[in-house]
């Protein structure tokens, strides 16, 4: 979705800001611009639709001189994807540029409040008010007497922030200011990075790290005035903050593609790392009985906890259908997957001693956070401690908004994820649901110790079988991927804890290949989608052995009797033989079987994608964090 970068120091400003525009080309976009300020206060604002190559030849054609400036990266959702509509926006004199994350709800009553009193507009976008409103103040301040600096944008920019309704993270350059730069933020994400003689802002970490590595993540209602002498922070009150940097760890805030032809296909081949470093960390020698796990949770959060309310969207809900499963089938907890989106306005009647779960990689999906906070709204209001907020968030962005805003965090430390459809991510989203699962089941008493320690033991295996896995299929899948060159829609098949793998397949091969997918439980396909099948419809089955391996097979096989080519995801066999064409995994415990199966869908996917050229990492009107409702 949208970023921003902007900075100010003793360095020119324009190839830093692409720089950091590069970084961020991961998050989806459809233009691209950035405005600088020089000394002399001309304020060079250029911008360009598509991809960030464009802009850095009009940037290189052009110049945009200046120490300071504002970039950003447009994902559309006001105005079509023209140059146009790609920020910056300026104010009708040219004085003002801003840049914008998130949308202003109430942008259009601004619009003709604005355009009544003369303003003439050159976009379809909601941020355009956002110059014409500074603009204004700045000019009825330095009417009443004011003298232009950076203090007096900040305090501009304080005035007309509470105008802005909806969710926000903007910078602002002044050509009477050309030293100054002020960012604020309400819900959308944005972090000050303080660098070696300069000052920058990113709405997400990878922009800032090849800066710097000191960050200071800004809090919601936060605004700070950015100068070659420092950064002041304000909260909504306008009282200054004072808060130590944090240090980003890790070499994995930088995009790299370890020579792989896609972040996807290297992230999907990360996964053994990931599951290794998970057994590492989570499954270590010398636990008890009591607690079969280590994770960072106190034995206090698991007291009273009756029934489980997971909020998430995407692939994030896909797995925490597979911790729901988990939760309940094995730890006999009731659990309930909501997608958040829907929650925000129709939550159930609250339930006492609840654990609510946010599930986000990203941890700034807008509709996620906004149930979360509904959610521990309404049970605060409640009033009886028995239904008083007890909440916990998976993420594998420790430094996001969700993680500040959660009492208790699980990181699921997959490392940054490039592409745009998440892989690794999901697989380290299972893997937590996996050891809360097996703590929920230990602090229950549902599962005996030797249930427990038997999963454990298949979990600490599933580093070296992944390896072989993804070897295997990334070969297997590239060999079938021709075959769907004329295909228009998929069917995807699954049933018990694969359920959600089968939802999880059809939501990979539609973001990426264009092409239709549909995922249903096996058992109701003969309820309705069975009517789809011909010879065109590939069916993607997938049968591992247990509790309903057999039905499975008899959904596949009627399938089949309606000529659907059948791609099985099964273990070899005899029983496996009426697959037309088999992406084999090996046999083990259903328990641990979507770990495994998700494999082939995600190479399957990638690989058709691939053959058929497309942009495999920024798939076309997606965005790797959503930021808006
Ligand atoms: C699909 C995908 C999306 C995200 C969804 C939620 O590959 O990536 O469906 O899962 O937008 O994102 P997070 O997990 O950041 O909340």
């Amino acid at each position: 979705m949208c970023g921003i970068v902007a900075l100010v120091g003793s360095r020119e400003a324009a190839f830093q800001l692409l720089d950091g525009l590069r970084q961020l080309e991961y998050r989806g976009y459809d233009s691209a611009g950035i405005a600088t300020v020089d000394a002399s206060g001309r304020i060079t604002c250029l911008k360009t639709e598509g991809k960030l190559i464009n802009l850095t030849a009009r940037v290189d054609e052009q110049g945009a001189p200046g120490r300071c400036g504002i970039g950003h990266t447009r994902w559309a959702t006001h105005g079509k994807p023209e140059e146009r509509n790609a920020h910056p926006h300026c104010s009708v004199d040219g004085a003002v540029a801003v840049v914008q994350n998130g949308i202003i709800e109430n942008y259009r009553n601004l619009r003709e409040t604005l355009q009544a009193n003369g303003a003439v507009f050159l976009s379809e976008t909601d941020t355009e008010v956002i110059p014409h409103l500074i603009s204004a103040e700045l000019s009825r301040w330095l009417a009443s007497g004011e003298t232009a600096s950076g203090t007096l944008l900040l305090q501009v920019v304080q005035t007309v922030l509470p105008q802005l309704q909806g969710a926000y993270a903007l910078a602002v350059i002044w050509k009477q200011a050309p030293g100054a730069l002020v960012v604020a933020r309400k819900i959308a994400p944005l972090l000050i990075g303080l660098g070696e003689g300069e000052f920058l802002c990113a709405s997400d970490t990878p922009a800032l790290a090849s800066f710097t590595r000191t960050i200071l993540p800004m809090e919601d209602g936060e605004v700070a005035l950015l100068s070659p002498l420092g950064v002041e922070l304000y909260n909504t009150q306008g009282e200054r903050q004072q808060r130590m940097p944090t240090l980003l760890t890790g070499a994995d805030h930088v995009a790299d593609k370890r020579g792989f032809r896609h972040f996807m296909l290297k992230e999907i081949h990360e996964q053994p790392e990931i599951a290794e470093l998970w057994v590492t960390r989570h499954l270590p020698q010398g636990l008890t009985a009591q607690m079969p796990v280590a994770l960072p949770l106190e034995t206090s959060f698991y007291r009273d906890i009756e029934r489980v309310e997971i909020l998430a969207c995407g692939t994030s809900r896909h797995a925490a259908l597979v911790g729901a499963y988990l939760l309940e089938q094995f730890a006999g907890l009731p659990t309930t997957v909501y997608y958040a989106s829907e929650f925000r306005y129709a939550p159930p009647p609250l339930a006492p001693n609840t654990l609510t779960i946010g599930v986000t990689q990203s941890g700034e999906t807008a509709d996620t956070l906004a149930a979360l906070t509904m959610e521990a709204k309404r049970r605060r209001a409640h009033g009886d401690p028995a239904y008083a907020p007890r909440q916990l968030g998976v993420t594998n962005r420790p430094e996001s908004s969700l993680s500040r805003q959660m009492p208790h965090i699980l990181d699921i430390g997959a490392g940054i994820e490039i592409g745009v459809a998440a892989t690794k991510t999901f697989l380290g989203q299972l893997l937590t649901f996996y050891g809360l699962a097996m703590a929920f089941a230990a602090k229950r008493s549902s599962r005996s110790a030797d249930e427990i320690s038997a999963l454990a033991d298949e979990l600490r295996k599933l580093p070296e079988q992944l390896r072989a896995l993804v070897n295997l299929h990334d070969q297997r899948c590239a060999g079938l991927a021709h075959r769907f060159a004329a295909i228009q829609d998929v069917i995807f098949l699954g049933r018990g804890i694969n359920y959600p793998i089968a939802l999880e397949g059809a939501l990979k091969l539609k973001e990426i290949s264009y092409i239709h997918a549909e995922g249903y439980p096996a058992g109701e396909m003969k309820h309705g989608p069975i009517a789809l099948l011909d010879a065109h419809v590939p069916v993607v089955s997938i049968a591992v052995p247990g509790m309903v391996f057999e039905k499975v097979l008899s959904n596949a096989q009627e399938a089949k009797a309606r000529d659907a080519q059948l791609i099985g995801v099964a273990p070899e066999g005899p029983d496996t033989a009426l697959f037309d064409e088999l992406l084999p995994v090996p046999e083990m415990s259903e328990w641990i079987s979507p770990l495994f199966t998700v494999i082939p869908m995600q190479l399957l996917s990638y690989h058709i994608a691939a053959h058929r050229g497309l942009d495999v990492d920024q798939p076309r009107n997606l965005a790797k964090s959503v930021t808006v409702e």
